[in-house]
């Protein structure tokens, strides 16, 4: 998903510079007494400020490459009043290079790009390339919480788990089946269910 960046964006994220960082990488203010949950790929934010509304004692972060959503995301943060969330407008190909070694307990990825030509592959954030570089900042026993609609790319993704010799957890095709009360739809699970496409999902971890 690629949208047009509308006349301002920047402009009006200035008006959220208390909890939206964008550019270049800029120092987070992390709390090493808390958890910290990442999002990857936050979109315009109804998964991480739903989620952030419920626990509060969890610090979370949300990465989004386009300005617009994190824009339409930080209007949301801001009008639940929340005080453990941050955004940053950010490319996750670089992630490696705002968290410290295994500082993060645990990061989502909901719904991420198919990439589905095979040459594109490497751009799936759950290649073997995108997991290298989560094993680095995630605890040893931090998860991935990775939920999708694309059967041919959760079926990738489990087989990318395997090769890094990853645990996988609570593996099913249709989420909503038997749907967990702590599941919080996303914006794209919400179009998706609606259509009647079953949703994926799994936890894996690099620990036991
Ligand atoms: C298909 S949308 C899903 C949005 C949301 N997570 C949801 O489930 O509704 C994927 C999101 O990931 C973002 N994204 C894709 N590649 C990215 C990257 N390399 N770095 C940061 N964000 C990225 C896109 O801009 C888009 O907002």
């Amino acid at each position: 998903m690629r949208l047009r960046k509308k006349p301002h964006t920047d402009e009006k994220l200035q008006a959220f510079a208390d909890f939206v960082t964008q550019g270049d990488v800029q120092p987070i203010a992390k709390d090493p007494a808390r958890e910290l949950f990442v999002e990857l790929g936050t979109g315009k934010g109804d998964f991480i400020t739903q989620i952030a509304e419920r626990n509060p004692q969890i610090n979370f972060i949300g990465l989004e490459v386009e300005a617009t959503c994190v824009l339409a995301a930080a209007r949301k943060v801001r009008e639940r009043q929340l005080t453990n969330v941050r955004l940053i407008v950010f490319d996750i190909n670089r992630i490696a290079e705002i968290f410290s070694p295994h500082e993060i307990d645990r990061l989502y990825i909901n719904f991420c790009d198919p990439w589905p030509k095979k040459r594109h592959a490497k751009r799936r954030l759950t290649h073997a390339r995108f997991l290298e570089m989560y094993k680095t900042i995630l605890k040893p026993d931090g998860e991935i919480h990775f939920k999708t609609d694309n059967r041919p790319l959760f079926d990738f993704s489990l087989e990318q788990f395997a090769l890094m010799g990853m645990s996988v957890r609570d593996v099913t095709n249709d989420l909503h089946a038997a749907e967990p009360a702590d599941n919080i739809r996303t914006e794209y699970e919400t179009k998706f269910s609606a259509a009647g496409v079953p949703i994926n999902f799994c936890r894996a971890t690099f620990g036991a």
